[in-house]
């Protein structure tokens, strides 16, 4: 593929410490920046990091429509970077861009755009554990005009960022009851920046009362689980791994959730993807057989969950006697770093 490169003149790794990278706080010396007009995608560039010229009427900016992916890259042991199934994110960044009626991303665009980009800036992949390159695919309208339609014009663009971990500790979670994330027929299943957005007030409400995220309800009963924060969310119960079922379309169709499914069934559970009531996981709890909850994203990897709360019930799980969720993050690791056989092509070589 055609790609114009224009090289940094000076890199700026020299003033990153590896030892402390907040997530999404730095970014590397490149991005890539491709234009959608008059039915078809120009020429992909490659340049320093730098801010755009936007003009204040543009449409993205005023509608929304506007998509985007997580992905990360990593080094293996001996230090070859690798891409965790960016097939997967291209594919889910397509369904994406259709439900918003932008236009699809060609795969050379996506995966070749991104391929050059981390092998430019490959020194900027962590090698330390629980650190990667996070990979920000994103796409946004560019038309510069104030009515109400679906943008002619489009900016697809890719930014790179080395980073720790996401959520450092154990969380605490809030079953939302009042506030609502997706709804049938919505965009639940979209990895679009409104959804972000809309949940921002709802978080904040979360911390002020002292958990890190909320737990998503369904819309109209409020009563079946959907998704944690920015994560999917998975129950262990006896030898069973439940997780919300995507037939509804209101949760994310989570990469990292596909991965932790495999490697369940795998470790020897019988993984449930189904509608999965709240009275079931707190009855399961009161029988002693709830183990777990779990957390899983591109960003957070396998988050456990030390603490959820509904209504005057906190069910509470001692995380360092967590079996599932360790053994998933160590095996996914354990694949990332080349120390496990990559059986299923997950690791694409940059
Ligand atoms: C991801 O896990 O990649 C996400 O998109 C979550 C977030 C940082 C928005």
């Amino acid at each position: 593929m055609d790609i114009q490169i224009t090289k940094a003149n000076k890199s700026r790794l020299g003033e990153l410490d590896f030892n402390n990278l907040p997530f999404g706080k730095y970014v590397t010396d490149h991005m890539l920046e491709v234009d959608y007009a008059d039915g078809e995608w120009k020429t992909a560039a490659i340049r320093p990091y730098q801010p755009l010229y936007l003009a204040p009427s543009l449409a993205a900016l005023h509608y929304g429509q506007s998509i985007f992916e997580g992905i990360k890259a990593y080094k293996d042991s001996n230090g070859n970077p690798f891409i965790f199934r960016p097939y997967d994110n291209f594919s889910r960044f397509n369904i994406s861009a259709a439900r918003m009626r932008m236009p699809e991303v060609p795969e050379e665009i996506f995966i070749e755009g991104m391929r050059r980009l981390v092998d430019l800036d490959r020194d900027w992949i962590p090698m330390k554990n629980d650190y990667s390159l996070y990979i920000r695919p994103f796409m946004f309208a560019t038309d510069e005009v104030i009515g109400v339609k679906a943008s002619d014009s489009y900016k697809f663009m890719i930014l790179l960022s080395p980073t720790g971990p996401y959520y450092s500790a154990p969380m605490r979670i809030y079953v939302e009851e009042t506030y609502t994330r997706a709804a049938p027929g919505g965009i639940g299943y979209v990895k679009a920046a409104g959804n972000y957005g809309s949940s921002m007030q709802v978080t904040a409400e979360a911390k002020e009362k002292g958990y890190d995220q909320v737990l998503w309800m369904d819309a109209f009963e409020h009563k079946y689980v959907q998704e944690i924060g920015t994560m999917n969310v998975f129950f262990i119960v006896g030898d069973k791994a439940l997780t919300p079922g995507l037939e509804a379309g209101t949760i994310l169709n989570g990469v990292t959730r596909s991965s932790a499914i495999e490697v369940l069934k795998e470790e020897g559970y019988t993984v449930e993807e189904r509608p999965i009531h709240i009275d079931e996981i707190i009855a399961a709890y009161k029988d002693g057989e709830l183990t777990e909850i779990f957390g899983t994203g591109t960003a957070a990897t396998i988050s456990m969950i030390k603490e959820l709360a509904y209504k005057g019930n906190t069910l509470t799980f001692n995380t360092e006697n967590s079996k599932a969720a360790p053994a998933v993050k160590r095996i996914l690791t354990e694949i990332r770093e080349g120390k496990r056989a990559d059986t299923r092509g997950w690791m694409f070589p940059v």
